[in-house]
């Protein structure tokens, strides 16, 4: 099992270049499953969940590779292998994305139900409901959901909740439907932005993308194209939390500080100070930081993302705040780990009390998601002794390249196997 090995350190300096998003380069990919031929994508990051995703366009029977140029090629045959298996979805949840094509292009779709984790219950009901008002009709049985339908119809659809993946799912379904379909209380994050602009450029007639009203006129085919995902707004904020953590002063190359208006807002009433450039963030902070309640929401508000990175700041910074979750109510699991590196957290329904400590304590602590992983890092930063972190594998699903990076701005992080 690999571990990593952190120690306390001195204020930081230095550049990161940031990497492609995560959440966005995962639906991209299995936009290139709506076309027949090469769909080249940039700044895809390398790491473990593009990994899954590149497994599971395999087995639906894509041919995914990275070219000398850093793109990741995926080529779509004509005849698809419309299953997204248990093994596979089972390991990242995020495979449900490829219904939405496999139901538009295909008219079957057949993907392994994904179980609860690590952030509690979590269902797809938002996806199916809507792919059933689109006129697909579904039979769960052995673990699995059968989607059939013939050329799905627009429609106007009205989520319950403005639900991240059911809103790009449907919107991978919807592009190749007969008719119009409109999504009331879409999700508004950058990614389904930077998923509409790809399947703009694929001949895609989708406008309102960004704000709660998506309206998709379909087409009848589409073609492929090359497109640059879109910066990492959550690894930028885990650089920033290292930086308002350790203090010192860093440039995020590549960040689009635009995405990240709300964290920006919070971290400066945290007392860091944030320079905006086109490109690229420089951040600072020369004194302990301040507490400030914070409250996720689904963007624009405060992801959750940032969650388990703002509870580790505000473990060690002056005050009492309070953080609430109102995104995934089962996401709290990290605080255990923390209280053993000395932090004094209370958790009372879905807010945690959070009062700050001068330092924590270096610990032996397990990762148990991507977020909860890289926190536990930024915790060791600001902890006497050395911190020890296993379950590396979490942080390496989301973290293209996380402890060069990091001791590129002067922490002392190594990787143990
Ligand atoms: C995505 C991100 C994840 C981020 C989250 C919220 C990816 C791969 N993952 O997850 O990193 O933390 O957005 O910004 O992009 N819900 C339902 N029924 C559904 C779908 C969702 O009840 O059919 C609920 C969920 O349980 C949760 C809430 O809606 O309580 C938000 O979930 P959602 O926005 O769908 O998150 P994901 O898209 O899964």
């Amino acid at each position: 099992m690999e571990r990593f090995v952190v120690q306390p350190a001195s204020p930081l300096s230095g550049t990161v270049a940031v990497q492609g998003a995560k959440n966005s380069a995962l639906k991209l990919m299995a936009a290139a499953l709506l076309t027949t031929g090469t769909t080249r994508l940039y700044r895809v990051p390398d790491i473990t969940d593009v990994t899954i995703m590149s497994e599971v366009l395999t087995a639906i029977g894509a041919t995914v590779a990275r070219e000398e140029d850093g793109a990741l090629a995926i080529t779509t045959p004509e005849t698809l292998i419309p299953i997204a298996p248990y093994e596979l979805v089972e390991k990242m949840r995020a495979s449900v994305v490829v219904f939405g094509p496999l139901l538009a292009r295909h008219g079957f779709a057949r993907v392994s139900l994904p179980g609860g984790d690590d952030f509690g219950h979590r269902p797809i009901d938002i996806h199916l409901r809507a792919f059933g008002e689109l006129g697909a009709t579904f039979i769960t049985e052995h673990g699995y959901v059968e989607g059939r339908c013939e050329r799905l119809v627009g429609k106007e659809l009205v989520f319950d909740f403005p639900s991240h993946t059911a809103t790009d799912n449907v919107l991978m379904a919807a592009v190749l439907a007969k008719g119009t379909t409109v999504i009331e209380n879409a999700a508004r994050e950058p990614e389904v932005q930077d998923l509409a602009a790809l399947l703009t450029s694929m001949g895609a007639k989708i406008s309102g993308a960004g704000t709660s009203r998506i309206e998709i006129e379909g087409v009848d085919a589409l073609m492929p194209v090359s497109h640059v995902t879109i910066p990492d707004r959550v690894e930028a904020a885990t650089y920033l939390g290292a930086v308002g953590i350790a203090g010192g002063s860093i440039v995020l190359n590549g960040a689009c500080a635009s995405d990240m208006d709300m964290l920006l807002e919070k971290l400066v009433a945290m007392g860091m100070e944030i320079e905006r450039e086109h490109d690229s963030i420089t951040a600072s902070a020369s004194s302990r930081l301040r507490s400030v309640d914070i409250s996720t929401l689904p963007y624009p508000g405060v992801a959750t993302d940032y969650k388990p990175l703002l509870v580790t700041m505000l473990s060690v910074a002056s005050g009492v705040a309070i953080a609430s979750e109102n995104v995934f109510a089962g996401r709290f699991g990290y605080i255990d780990e923390l209280r053993r590196m000395g932090a004094d957290i209370t958790v009372e329904g879905h807010h945690a009390i959070v009062r700050g400590k001068l330092r924590l304590s270096g610990a032996q602590v397990r990762a148990r998601d991507i977020r909860a992983g890289a926190a536990l890092v930024l915790a060791g930063l600001v902890a006497d002794g050395t911190t020890t972190i296993s379950g590396v594998e979490h942080i390496d699903r989301g973290y293209e390249r996380f402890t060069e990076k990091l001791r590129g701005i002067g922490v002392d992080i190594v990787r143990e196997v």
